[in-house]
């Protein structure tokens, strides 16, 4: 089943439980948490007690999204905090199967990360142990980009490699995802759907996941 993934990044943080259980309420399948330091992206926003205080009010599972240098050292924390999914970037693991490896041993579904630039040969030695691939369709750092439509055929390759190789994984796609082009998205192979903007700038979130869920099938 496809699966729509809300990113609280364009979310009002001042209100950050109610828009949850907002789009919880609206028919989101999981809740896409963007953690970023300040080193391998621009930007800075939430750690691990925002995904344990999300834990407590939400029911859906957390796909945590590690934009962080050195990501092992933190696995800990968020899987203590309640992820139900970690996805690192290839881009900041040289032993990248190892962290993967340490992220199930936590009992959290690991995933690894593509930057758009990012060939997907990186991650061949890992497809057999990862739950979640997560191919970025913008350049990571803040919400409200444009999709990059290059990501297309990467999409499209990587389903056929996936399909070829029955691998039990899920491909998500984060970034620039609106109602408008979801379509093309899923035709391409996605499985999981991130957006921040495209859900969380609507009027009307029930009637945007409604959309969206018409536009993917
Ligand atoms: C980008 C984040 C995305 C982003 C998506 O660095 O990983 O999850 O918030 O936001 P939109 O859908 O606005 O591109
Ligand atoms: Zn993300």
């Amino acid at each position: 089943m496809k699966k729509i993934a809300p990113s609280i990044l364009s979310a009002d943080f001042s209100r950050l439980g109610e828009e949850v259980k907002a789009v919880q309420k609206a028919g989101a399948d999981l809740i896409h948490v963007d953690v970023m330091d300040g080193h391998f992206v621009r930007n800075i926003t939430v750690g691990p007690v925002v995904v344990k205080a999300l834990r407590r009010i939400t029911s859906l599972p957390l796909d945590v999204h590690l934009m962080i240098e050195q990501p092992e050292r933190y696995l800990e924390a968020f899987a203590e905090a309640g992820s139900t999914w970690i996805t690192v970037h290839a881009e900041v693991c040289p032993r990248l199967k190892a962290v993967i490896r340490r992220i199930r041993k936590l009992s959290v579904k690991p995933g690894v990360v593509l930057n758009p630039s990012t060939p997907l040969k990186r991650i061949h030695p890992v497809l057999d142990e990862v739950d979640l691939v997560l191919l970025m369709s913008v350049n990571p750092g803040f919400a409200g980009q444009s999709f990059i439509q290059s990501s297309l055929k990467k999409i499209e390759r990587l389903r056929k490699i996936v399909d070829q190789n029955r691998y039990g994984l899920e491909i998500e796609v984060d970034g620039g995802i609106k109602v408008e082009n979801i379509r093309e998205v899923s035709r391409a192979g996605a499985d999981i759907f991130v957006l921040g903007t495209g859900i969380f700038k609507t009027e009307n979130y029930e009637e945007t996941i409604r959309k969206l869920r018409e536009e993917m099938a």
